[in-house]
């Protein structure tokens, strides 16, 4: 443990111990696995492809993943555009420059002992268009994982937040992605699978593609040639409508009771699951939410491997869910929370 980390912990002791027993005892066992934050930068601009770097996209800042690295984080999500690293076409050769970028920060995350996951941040799109081609889609996989597939700190995450589509066709994809990830040889590395409808937890069971089929219909039959390296990415927001544009959360215990039907369903078919995208804005509510949930995914860490923050990144500006050290909105409210948790 960090020093700094130490004496923070033997400063809020006695408000540890101020609290009733139950949550003291749940955060006494609660540790994850994945502690993380989203580093948003690379994915900006989303309207602009290619784009400049500097002026429509930027890529994290090494120094503040290093202050979260010091905390006690290990994981940190690097979102890109899958147009920018393979332009015009998902089949095609690798952009250099931005994949010299995409390569610096990612061995500058893994060299600090941390994870780097990759996740095209393409919502199950390419050039604005549902990827149908799961012979396309394993292509691109082929020829990203090659690149990383001899460092073991990596994740690959498939896509972020497929929606509106057949969750027949997410599976699909999703398998598609794992096969070609292993087939290059990328086999000690995790990947996290997202489902359709934004890969949402609250809504796993219960809300169907254009199929419809629910994720809990169609995922659960993934398979894996590499044991124990396969995990259910799920983003889980405390506003009404769980889109996280809101900075009312909906009550203090939203967070808990939307992740209890897939927590059941996680547990019934033996898979583990992340939570690779939560927030709330900085208002007591939110705060109190956030630290339900998180003590709720600790409670069942059986099933529930770890939480990633959204978000941090050099760009955020006064953004409510920003941690960003230097700038952040949250950072102070929520930083150390989330560290606890390490
Ligand atoms: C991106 O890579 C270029 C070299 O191609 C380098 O000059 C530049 O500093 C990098 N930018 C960032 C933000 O990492």
């Amino acid at each position: 443990m960090h020093l700094l980390s130490l004496l923070l912990a033997a400063g809020s002791a006695s408000f540890v111990l101020a609290q009733p027993l139950t949550e003291v005892n749940q955060r006494a066992a609660g540790k994850l696995q994945f502690v993380g934050i989203n580093e948003a930068g690379p994915e900006f601009g989303e309207g602009k492809i290619p784009g400049r770097l500097g002026t429509d996209y930027t890529w994290p800042d090494l120094s503040s993943i290093s202050t979260f690295v010091n905390k006690g984080y290990n994981t940190f999500r690097v979102n890109i555009l899958m147009e920018r690293l393979v332009p015009n076409q998902m089949t095609g050769s690798l952009d250099a420059a931005y994949l010299t970028n995409l390569t610096q920060t990612v061995d500058g995350i893994t060299k600090l002992g941390a994870y780097a996951m990759i996740v095209p941040h393409n919502y199950g799109r390419y050039n604005g268009a549902i990827i149908t081609s799961t012979q396309d889609f394993a292509t691109f996989w082929k020829t990203l994982a090659a690149k990383f597939k001899d460092n073991e700190k990596v994740i690959f995450d498939t896509n972020n937040e497929f929606h509106d589509e057949s969750s027949t066709l997410v599976a699909e994809l999703n398998q598609a992605a794992i096969n070609a990830i292993r087939s290059v040889g990328a086999t000690s590395q995790y990947i996290t699978v997202e489902g359709n409808a934004w890969t949402g937890a609250w809504t796993w069971t219960t809300t169907q593609g254009t199929d419809g089929k629910t994720n809990s219909q169609t995922m659960g039959t993934l398979t894996d040639s590499v044991k124990n390296k396969l995990i259910y990415q799920m983003h889980q927001y405390l506003d009404s409508d769980g889109s996280g544009t809101s900075s009312t959360c909906v009550s203090r215990t939203i967070g808990s009771e939307r992740l209890k039907a897939a927590t059941t369903w996680l547990r019934e078919n033996k898979k583990i699951g992340l939570i690779g995208e939560f927030a709330g804005a900085v208002n007591p509510d939110c705060e109190a939410a956030v630290k339900d949930m998180l003590a709720f995914i600790a409670k069942n860490s059986d099933v529930w491997a770890g939480a990633v923050w959204w978000a941090a990144g050099p760009w955020w500006g006064n953004y409510m869910f920003s941690v960003e050290p230097k700038d952040g909105v949250a950072y102070s409210t929520y930083a150390d929370l989330i560290a606890s948790y390490a």
